[in-house]
């Protein structure tokens, strides 16, 4: 058969396709973009292409909800092109991006900036959130709802770039301008700047890296949380908790108890790094905020991505070029490149038997489009788009940093041993990406959400 760019037929036939109960054999057929038929033995209808999938997992679509992709304003570091590439690379087919870009996107016209900078260049399906300040907060109600918004981010603590909501006043008129789950960083922004203020002043020309973890404590941490949760409760609005770092947050997450109020992301960096070894490894590159920590909260994220509270996993993905992050700390930047990686690393723990690939379905699939209310996608089933991946989980060896296609080559798993990778990725039928390189044209489209 002649290859048609505009089809979006597919069958992909003889793989175990990743369901909520586990692995299934069976084959599964894409019409106009969207599942049409779940069953063994399928035949392809004429025109319709058929995709191998015999040895591999087929898993549905993976949704990263926390990148920085730094467009506009940070290209040196990432583009959407650069960043979408590199989560295709790595199987995942939709990405939320972060608004601390340059100008922030703080606004509806922001917003339609980056859609606009998307469209026909992003390989993966996007979404972008908005930015709260003091300034707009109480307009982000109405703004949240333009199509494609992931909703409202907040920075109760300052990292990249100049968003930030310190007080309890402005939180609680964020929280209650509008309905959608507002997703926060939550640090605690008093506390950081005194520390910081106290490091600077004792170590003037630079600090060791490692004291990154006492600057940003788990005080820091754990002084913001309580006072995001008391105001979740307070005002009933939903509030989702970027990269928890602490064991200490997690149980305050399990006795507070206030439900779906409250859903909480971790990232693979605080999962699969510890500290001191990360700093001593690979300095600046273990940096970023929150601060990756001992094992002691290492293991307690482990044991919550599994029993709970953690929702879903996110990247994350924060990439700053290598000159950047040569600076001496505290000046050089927070933030690594990870959304190529993320899904490496989880099959890798699959391997390692602390994690089900059920598992992966729950905090890589329902656990964004729960917290976010994202549209049209989930476990496969007919109707929904034909979004998935293909998983070889006998490709085994050391993670390539020439396989990575972030502009920020500051990834601290180059060379550990992974097990399992992504070797195709499927978008509405089209396959995007082949024996882990992007392939044709971008074709990433705008989520929508309910
Ligand atoms: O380490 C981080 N880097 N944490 C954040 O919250 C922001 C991010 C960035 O954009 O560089």
């Amino acid at each position: 058969m002649t290859f048609d760019p505009d089809n979006k037929s597919l069958l992909v036939r003889g793989g175990q396709l990743l369901t909520p109960n586990g692995l299934e054999s069976t084959d599964i057929l894409i019409s106009n973009g969207l599942v049409s038929t779940i069953a063994p033995n399928q035949t392809a209808p004429s025109e319709c292409p058929t995709l191998d999938a015999s040895g591999q997992l087929v898993f549905p679509g993976p949704i990263d909800p926390q990148v920085h992709f730094r467009e506009p304003g940070g290209e040196a570091k990432e583009d959407l092109a650069s960043g979408s590439a590199a989560a295709i690379a790595g199987g995942v087919t939709a990405f939320c991006e972060m608004p601390n870009t340059n100008p922030a996107t703080t606004n509806p016209a922001a917003l339609q900036d980056k859609f606009a900078r998307a469209k026909g260049r992003s390989r993966a399906d996007y979404a972008f959130f908005l930015g709260a300040s003091p300034e707009n907060a109480d307009q982000l109600g109405e703004w949240e709802r333009v199509p494609g918004c992931a909703g409202v981010k907040v920075f109760m603590g300052s990292s990249t770039g100049n968003l930030l909501v310190e007080d309890d006043d402005t939180l609680e008129r964020v929280l209650r301008s509008g309905t959608r789950r507002v997703t926060v960083h939550s640090e605690d922004n008093p506390r950081l700047s005194e520390r910081y203020a106290a490091l600077t002043q004792q170590h003037p020309a630079g600090a060791a890296v490692a004291l990154h973890p006492d600057v940003r404590d788990v005080e820091c941490a754990v002084r913001s949380t309580k006072r995001l949760l008391t105001l979740a409760e307070k005002t009933g609005r939903p509030v989702h908790l970027l990269h928890v770092s602490t064991a200490e947050e997690l149980d305050l997450v399990r006795e507070r108890d206030l439900g779906d109020l409250v859903t909480v992301e971790a990232t693979p960096n605080h999962l699969f790094l510890t500290a001191p070894d990360c700093y001593t490894e690979f300095g600046t590159w273990a940096q970023m905020n929150p601060p990756v920590r001992d094992a002691r909260h290492r293991d307690a994220l482990r044991r919550a991505l599994v029993k709970g509270p953690v929702t879903c996993i996110g990247s994350d993905h924060a990439p700053h070029t290598a000159e950047e992050k040569a600076r001496s700390f505290p000046d050089s930047p927070s933030g690594i490149p990870g959304v190529q990686t993320t899904l490496a690393l989880l099959l890798t723990a699959v391997r390692d038997g602390w994690l089900q690939y059920e598992d992966i379905l729950r905090l890589c699939v329902t656990g964004p489009i729960k917290v976010y209310g994202i549209e049209n996608r989930g476990p496969l089933s007919p109707g929904l788009e034909g979004n998935l991946i293909l998983v070889n989980p006998d490709l085994t060896g050391p993670l390539r940093a020439d396989w990575l296609l972030s502009r920020s080559p500051c990834n601290p798993f180059i060379g550990r041993e992974m097990a399992g990778l992504p070797t195709t990725a499927v978008l509405r039928g089209q396959v995007v990406m082949r024996a882990g390189i992007p392939v044709g044209p971008a074709r990433g489209e705008p989520l929508s959400f309910a």
